[in-house]
């Protein structure tokens, strides 16, 4: 604490996010929200010839604020690590007064102190310092005629958590260097700490192993050799990821994966698959039923052989096994593996994947570190060393690994995977469809619940997977995101719910209040603009809608503060030139409004989509797709419809077909539910010719990730005027 706050106290004030109404306009609207906050009514304004000083530890984060600086300011400002006197200072507080990465930060009229409990710490009041300056302050190229003042404040901080990641998925999609470096530097500026890189998959390997070069050669590529698709990292490379997320406070987690999940090093060396045979890189979604084999001597000499690299090339304490998903037949009949079942007293393959993760803990263990993998490495039989569990399905699984002694990182599906759209909006880009939606909001509510004082929750993460943006697959497009290149379309996924998973993390419950985060963040998508980050802008809100006559009354607010909403009302797709909104508006039908959020003439939302009210129908389930007049044949036909996302496990559905219209009933014939081009349940012809009529599908083939479909065989008897309703329900 310096001596002005104790002469001033008067002057400061409890934090209130300030009120602004332009967008990006300057206060305090920190995103993890910090713990304590004073602010006073004056500001630090940064010139060209401040200079920056530091304890010699902390000189990587003082660089790294002078050339964040020099970028938008065009100034050099001087470096001078060990000097008495300078402007902006970075210390190393004594590690009794200060938690683990916290830091506290005081901006003063005339000079800017950061101390902090360790480089983490001091890089993390960098960042909130960064974060007081106008937005454009994240510009890479000078910005004239800024004024660079930031808020004096005193803040103290530190995480709640220790854990604060997210898992980039490569090896569905490589994503080349320059996209890794950006990604840590976004999770970096939101004070996130790992990044797990799931490097291994079925459709790739993407790290050079020297002893195994087949598994780069071979196994990082996908298509014909003209036209092959993929990439990987070589060691130097993942050497210069490593040392540029260590400066950000990021440590970088490596995931190898097994036993599932690793066709590509199968496809490398088909030796180390049960049956020895030669497969493909698949270009599509795939989940691969071969499993590494643990028979042979040579598959864990493998196991050995790759952790000495991956240990050698990586600080992590923590290395990643993988090990979800395995279904377990190859190792059912191959009497190798059934020959270490029996060695070991085994009753059921299951079981041979929890000797494994024995097997291999033991293997980091003497190597110095420990595993990390998803929640089935501790479900499948007792785990002697302890690990960290991902728990990826239901979050009260983390009492399991509490009382087993393992750690837990929360990685629910339903809150925090990415892959997964905000919404159910038309025109959304290509997503996972295997659950529902997951909006910021849900996101921002996950439950972190320690359950027991001996709680052993460190953390939660963010799960961005790419299987659905698998090379060789073509992505749809929107307006919004005018290029067909996964990498804008990660952005748009990740963000903003990324800043959701940051806070979750960073900030106590106490402190934690969505509509807060909502006035913070509506100043941050200009702080992602400046940075060149994709995101995703939501919709304006349909804040009420009321019957006015015969026509129906919409009225709008704002998703992000401060920035326009622009409408049609006919139906038709709005542009950035539509009428602005100011007032309510009246709408004969509700789908004749279509309204937008725009951010700025290059980044707005998807228009927004009143959709038909089916309750009426609840009974029979999920609206799944409708027929109009003219969409079927009148005669013998099949009828394809995409039914992704309302199949969402093993058990039994009922489909429903609704005829609403017609002159005629519509004949229905057999049912199929088809999972990629292959049938995955039938169901016979419906008896009645009514066009009204309930299937029943069982599923026992469900693959997460996977599209589903249902072809039905239809006879509309020679017209084509009918239209109807089809329903889904899971019993
Ligand atoms: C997972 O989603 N298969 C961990
Ligand atoms: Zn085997």
């Amino acid at each position: 604490m310096t001596s002005s706050f104790l002469r001033r106290p008067g002057l400061w004030l409890a934090l209130l996010p300030l009120a602004c109404g332009r967008l990006g306009a300057q206060g305090v609207d920190i995103v993890p929200r910090p713990l304590h906050v004073e602010t006073a009514a004056d500001s630090f304004r940064l010139r060209s010839d401040m200079a920056i000083t530091c304890d010699a530890p902390l000189a990587p984060q003082a660089r790294y604020l002078q050339e964040t600086l020099a970028g938008p300011t065009g100034w050099d400002l001087e470096l001078r690590p060990g000097a008495r006197r300078a402007d902006i200072r970075l210390t190393l507080a004594d590690s009794a007064s200060l938690p683990a990465e916290g830091y506290r930060l005081t901006v003063e009229r005339r000079r800017v102190s950061i101390e902090a409990a360790d480089a983490a710490g001091a890089f993390y009041g960098v960042q909130s310092l960064l974060q007081l300056f106008p937005p454009e302050v994240y510009d890479r190229v000078r910005r004239r005629g800024v004024s660079w003042a930031a808020p004096c404040v005193r803040i103290s901080d530190a995480p709640n958590r220790p854990w604060r990641g997210m898992m980039l998925d490569v090896a569905r999609y490589f994503f080349d260097k320059e996209f890794v470096k950006k990604y840590i530097d976004m999770m970096a500026m939101y004070k996130l700490n790992r990044l797990q890189l799931h490097m291994i998959d079925d459709s790739g390997w993407r790290l050079e192993i020297k002893k195994y070069p087949r598994l780069t050669q071979v196994g990082a590529w996908a298509g014909p050799d003209e036209n092959r698709l993929g990439g990987y990292y070589t060691q130097d490379d993942m050497r210069e990821l490593i040392a540029y997320a260590r400066v950000r406070g990021v440590e970088i987690v490596p995931e190898l994966e097994f036993p599932a999940h690793i066709l590509s090093a199968i496809v490398a060396y088909p030796e180390l698959g049960c049956t020895g045979e030669q497969h493909k890189v698949p270009v599509q979604h795939f989940i691969s039923r071969d499993l590494l084999c643990v028979g042979k001597e040579s598959s864990l000499r493998f196991l050995e052989d790759v952790l000495d690299e991956v240990c050698a090339l990586f600080p992590s304490p923590v290395i990643g096994i993988g090990g979800d998903e395995a279904v377990y037949t190859r190792w059912e009949s191959c009497p190798r593996c059934r020959a270490v079942m029996e060695r070991e007293g085994l009753a059921k393959a299951s079981e041979l994947q929890g000797w494994l993760t024995n097997v291999v803990a033991r293997m980091a263990a003497r190597r110095g570190r420990t595993v990390l993998g998803w929640e089935e490495i501790i479900q499948r039989g007792p785990v002697e060393t302890p690990v960290t569990a991902l728990i990826w399905h239901n979050v009260a699984d983390t009492i399991q690994a509490t009382r087993t002694g393992h750690k837990a990182v929360l990685t629910p599906c339903t809150h925090l995977y990415f892959d997964f759209p905000e919404g159910a909006t038309p025109g959304e880009v290509k997503h996972a469809t295997w659950m529902p939606p997951i909006p910021l909001e849900k996101t921002y509510g996950i439950e972190v619940n320690d359950y027991a004082p001996t709680s052993t929750v460190v953390g939660v993460q963010g799960s961005m997977w790419a299987d659905q943006f698998i090379h060789g697959t073509t992505l749809q497009e929107i307006a919004l995101i005018d290029e067909n290149r996964s990498e804008r379309y990660m952005e748009y996924f990740t963000f903003p719910r990324l800043l959701a998973l940051a806070e979750v993390a960073w900030t106590p419950k106490a402190l934690r209040s969505y509509p807060s985060f909502l006035s913070r963040l509506s100043r941050q998508y200009a702080r992602l603009d400046a940075k060149g980050c994709g995101y995703r802008v939501p919709e304006p809100v349909i804040a009420a809608t009321e019957p006015a006559g015969d026509s129906l009354r919409v009225t709008l607010a704002p998703a992000v503060a401060g920035a326009p909403i622009v409408y049609t009302t006919d139906g038709s797709y709005p542009t950035i030139h539509s009428a602005r909104y100011t007032a309510p508006v009246t709408v004969a039908r509700a789908a004749d409004l279509r309204a937008m959020t725009v951010v700025s003439p290059r980044h707005y939302s998807l228009p927004t989509y009143m959709p038909p009210d089916y309750s009426a129908y609840a009974a029979y389930g999920t609206f799944t797709a409708a027929w109009k007049p003219l969409d079927l044949q009148p005669g013998p036909a099949t009828w394809r419809l995409d039914c992704s996302g309302k199949v969402t496990a093993n058990g039994t559905y009922d489909v429903t077909f609704v005829q609403t219209r017609g002159s005629k009933a519509l004949r229905l014939g057999r049912l199929r539910l088809v999972k990629r081009d292959a049938v995955s349940a039938e169901a016979a012809p419906a008896d009645n010719t009514g066009g009204h009529h309930t299937y029943t599908l069982t599923v026992t083939d469900f693959e997460a990730g996977t599209p589903y479909y249902l072809e039905v065989e239809t006879d509309a008897g020679g017209t084509n005027d009918s239209a109807g309703l089809v329903f889904v329900r899971k019993h």
